[in-house]
């Protein structure tokens, strides 16, 4: 098992005594360490980012606890292990990035997790290097992470977190931010990784084409609990999507209306609109 949570609950500290708002309530969620690619989504404030801020010990449980890998994480402080070995088995790119850069060139951003985790500085650089050129940001290498635009900081936070190759990627809208090309780049990246790797993705998204094309598996919050855990094509074949704030997928949309008002029978296992385009082709050459 990579990550198991049993029981958990999130509440943040208000601004009264007494006061908290419940994030998480009764989280009971099994991830393999390997093979899933498991998108996250859900209503803005549902607790996603919470979520996954347990999911490399970032943040603890109020109640219950998180097993990640051989760590188990308590509610309480002291008694949690030495946090070193998660992190470095448990990537987390924020949703924030700009919260997550802090030095004073990117190159140096980017070398300091492998050299934190015992790289040398030959091999932190090397590394940093490579993938600066998997994310197409060599150029702004000796650049200061603060003077880079919103998309710019996402690639170099992905980056921070591919230079020293942990087991499992946490992407916490790893798109945003990002114009079409690059969004569409960043997730193949993601996806040629899990591929070839079987490394287990989670990421949190607001884009259910995304959802469709990728996830193996959609975990749905809804104000705080899991409302769904399974397939994708299941999602969005009742209303459930509808009653979890979601919306179909555009690819989705478009096979109902050519099934409803046009007379085709093309199946839910479509997932992009070049799989779709290649069913009609199919159709019309048969016809
Ligand atoms: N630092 C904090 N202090 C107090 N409450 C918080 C804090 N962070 C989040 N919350 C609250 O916890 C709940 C869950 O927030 P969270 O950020 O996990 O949601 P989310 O699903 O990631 O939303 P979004 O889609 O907008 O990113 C919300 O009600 C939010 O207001
Ligand atoms: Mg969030």
């Amino acid at each position: 098992m990579g990550i198991s949570f049993k029981n958990v609950d999130h509440y943040y500290p208000g601004v009264k005594r007494k006061e908290y708002t419940i994030a998480l309530e009764n989280i009971n969620l099994d991830i393999n360490e390997k093979n899933e690619f498991i998108a996250i989504v859900g209503k803005t404030g549902s607790g996603k980012s919470t979520l996954m801020q347990h999911m490399n010990a970032l943040m603890l449980p109020t109640k219950g606890t998180v097993q990640i890998f051989d760590d188990i994480i308590t509610p309480k402080k002291n008694k949690n292990p030495k946090l070193k070995s998660v992190r470095k088995r448990v990537g987390f790119v924020f949703q924030f990035p700009e919260y997550q850069l802090f030095e004073e060139t990117v190159l140096k951003d980017i070398m300091f997790a492998p050299l934190n985790f015992g790289f040398t500085k030959e091999e932190a650089e090397a590394k940093a290097k490579e993938v600066a050129k998997l994310l197409g940001i060599e150029k702004i290498l000796n650049k200061s992470p603060f003077n880079l635009s919103g998309g710019q900081m996402r690639k170099a936070a992905i980056a921070g977190i591919l230079s020293y190759d942990p087991d499992i990627l946490l992407l916490d809208e790893p798109t945003r931010g990002l114009d079409p090309k690059g969004a569409k780049d960043i997730m193949e990246l993601f996806y040629n990784i899990h591929k070839q790797t079987g490394k287990t993705i989670i990421l949190i998204t607001h884009d259910m084409d995304i959802v469709y094309q990728y996830a193996t598996r959609v975990v749905v919050l809804n104000e705080s609990y899991i409302n769904y855990d399974g397939n994708k094509e299941d999602l969005f074949k009742t209303n459930l999507y509808n009653e979890n704030h979601l919306v179909k997928p555009n690819v989705l949309q478009l096979i109902d209306y050519l099934n409803e008002k046009l007379g085709y029978s093309i199946d839910y296992n479509t997932y992009t609109l070049e799989d779709l385009i290649e069913k009609l082709k199919e159709v019309s050459n048969n016809g």
